[in-house]
């Protein structure tokens, strides 16, 4: 089967019901999702703390998908057979948070997970060329890490389309974190993305009660999405 570039949606939990987590990792697959992001933030790398393995590995059974883990922590290569472990499809790691990002790739490859490489809004992708054959997916952060609700930052469609020249026929997918809605799912599918992280836009306004909301807003963002790729 050749590289899947459709539209994937990622909803991050981040933005689900804390106490209910296995209903609503439910209620977003049955509700048509791809993925499930999972945003794990330390305190130190960003200003915000959420989930250790245990929390992940707990996650795991609820998730018929794909589980995208998100490292926002520095330092990140101790940790990550331990998210491995519990399960994880993609591991992500910040450049930001390695002085050995090659290594810290090929740890999470031998860990058994797809490696990817997330960036903060400020770094650019000069760096990246000799890292390339070692990445399964990028993460373009268009808001800076830590909270979810925050506004979508425009200069970030440059970046993706310079990345998805250089990125050209090899087998990485682009996926785009913070600030997505149907506004700027588009922006971002024209530039080259394929898989779109939404928190907000996903689970605001509904619940695991009235899970058809999260179906709408899926499926809102998914169409403006496939609509511009
Ligand atoms: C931000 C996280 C995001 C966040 C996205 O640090 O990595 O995954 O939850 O949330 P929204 O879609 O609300 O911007
Ligand atoms: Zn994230």
């Amino acid at each position: 089967m050749s590289f899947d570039r459709s539209i994937k949606i990622a909803p991050s939990i981040l933005s689900a019901d804390f106490a209910n987590f296995g209903q609503e990792i439910r209620a977003i697959e049955d509700q048509g999702c791809d993925w499930v992001h999972v945003d794990v933030m330390d305190g130190h790398f960003v200003p915000n703390l959420t989930f250790g393995p245990p929390a992940v590995a707990a996650f795991r059974p609820h998730v018929k998908t794909v589980m995208d883990v998100h490292l926002m922590i520095a330092p990140v290569d101790q940790y990550i057979d331990a998210y491995a472990k519990a399960g994880a499809d993609y591991i992500s790691a910040h450049l930001e948070a390695t002085t050995h990002p090659h290594r810290t790739l090929q740890a999470i490859r031998n860990a058994g997970a797809k490696s990817g490489l997330a960036l903060n809004p400020g770094t650019g992708i000069g760096d990246i060329e000799y890292l390339l054959d070692m990445i399964d997916m990028f993460v373009i952060m268009t808001v800076n890490p830590g909270f979810g609700g925050q506004k979508f930052i425009h200069s970030q469609i440059d970046k993706v389309e310079k990345l998805r020249a250089m990125i050209g026929d090899r087998p990485i997918h682009i996926e785009i974190d913070g600030g997505i809605t149907p506004e700027t799912a588009p922006l971002m599918a024209a530039a080259g993305a394929d898989v779109l992280v939404a928190g907000s836009a996903v689970f605001n306004g509904g619940s695991v009660d009235t899970p058809d909301i999260y179906g709408k807003n899926i499926k809102a963002i998914r169409d403006a999405a496939s609509a511009a790729q």
